[in-house]
């Protein structure tokens, strides 16, 4: 198992954060990597037109490793929800066709699809919540004629269930339907494959499990899509960009593969080299290792908390690095005071509290979280849930 890597990240022995679901520290190479970025627009003199080509490129062949694809599937995107966006502009629905998303689908995968079901007469398909945490068997069983697009997550992000997208890929291309995935709280940590998986469209933004700074993220397009719309029109995506001393000879051509859907300024000098150095520092990793560790830590801590009333969906269904402990009753307020306190991090949301560890967390760091569980003042009305 791969060693903790908490020396890596700039995290106070005080600070047991396990709340990389919510947002993940920055590593310090990759803070290093993007300050040299920013610092270089103080001597724009300095910056030449390639190094507005050469940092995009480099993000997208490292993103290309992570998801399992060419590098001419890639383009890069501000957020989950401008990706998914690009998706609904380009896929076709018909009246009278639905739209698959699940239960608590997190807004970025749920409104473009509200949206586009309404402007064509089509209907949003919401795959109800499954009692025995199968989300897979409640997709496939969703998955009737009339679906044009399955919008889905790899994982469920209130719940932790974890979705086989090789069987929902398969299932969607027997039907026809259209699959566009929200890798968001997988890409990273969960192994994933898009050569494997065959979407339409699969985005992910970079600040949770890719480790990387916020407002940019990835986009995979396949090949079938790469003649679509993008949606801004820029200069930089056009065939003629690299020539800046002719961008107005105006060019009816893109930039090849899915170049066409970047979004404007995509050379971002600070973002971009952050990104891309989180990236490879997962790679070095592993994807697998990652998640190795993160599932033995959420292991830990979904036995320690059963004693005190909680309980998770079980693994295999629920994804090894998201841990989502529910109760029946809401968490008392104590409980969340002394997390503060204590500073410990995790989500907390009505009834049910969001563990997400990943390679800087220690054991330490869970036991923690377990005293705070067990050191509340109301410790019987936490275990039986009163
Ligand atoms: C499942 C999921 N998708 C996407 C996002 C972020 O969306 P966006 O990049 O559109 O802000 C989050 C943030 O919590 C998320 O949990």
């Amino acid at each position: 198992m791969l060693p903790c890597q908490r020396h890596l990240f700039d995290i106070p022995a005080d600070v047991a954060y396990l709340n990389c679901a919510y947002m993940s520290p920055l590593l310090k190479s990759a803070l290093e990597a993007g300050t040299a970025g920013l610092a270089r627009k103080a001597h724009p003199w300095e910056l030449t037109p390639d190094q507005f080509f050469t940092g995009a490129e480099e993000f997208r062949a490292t993103a290309a490793q992570i998801l399992g694809c060419s590098a001419d599937c890639v383009a890069i995107v501000s957020s989950a929800g401008y990706g998914i966006q690009m998706a609904a502009g380009n896929l076709p629905v018909r009246k009278g066709q639905t739209i698959l998303v699940l239960d608590e689908q997190f807004p970025s995968n749920y409104y473009p699809w509200q949206r586009v079901a309404e402007e064509n007469g089509a209907a949003l398909k919401i795959v109800p919540w499954p009692g025995d945490h199968d989300w897979t068997a409640a997709v496939l069983d969703a998955l009737t004629p009339e679906v044009a697009i399955a919008a889905l997550p790899h994982v469920h992000w209130t719940s932790g269930g974890r979705l086989d997208l090789v069987r929902i890929g398969q299932a969607c291309r027997h039907l026809g339907a259209a699959l566009v995935l929200d890798l968001t709280q997988s890409l990273g940590v969960l192994p994933f494959h898009a050569n494997e998986v065959q979407p339409d469209f699969a985005v992910a933004a970079s600040y949770k499990w890719l480790l990387g700074p916020y407002s940019i993220g990835l986009l995979y397009v396949a090949p079938k899509w790469h003649g679509g719309s993008p949606l801004e029109e820029g200069w930089i995506q056009r065939a003629n960009s690299r020539d800046f001393s002719s961008l107005i000879l105006y060019s009816e051509d893109y930039d090849a593969g899915a170049r066409r859907f970047d979004m404007g300024e995509r050379s971002n000098f600070a973002l971009l080299p952050a990104a891309k150095r989180a990236m490879q520092q997962i790679l070095d990793w592993s994807v697998a290792g990652i998640s190795e560790v993160s599932g033995a830590l959420n292991r830990r801590l979904a036995e320690a908390s059963a004693e005190r009333g909680f309980s998770a969906p079980p693994e295999p269904l629920r994804a090894p690095h998201y841990l989502c402990l529910r109760r029946k009753a809401p968490i008392p307020k104590e409980l969340t005071e002394m997390l503060a306190r204590e500073k410990v991090f995790v989500s907390i949301r009505g009834s049910s509290i969001r563990v997400a560890p990943h390679l800087y967390n220690t054991v330490e760091d869970c036991d923690r979280l377990i005293a705070c569980l067990r050191g509340v003042t109301n410790l019987r009305s936490l275990a039986t849930g009163n």
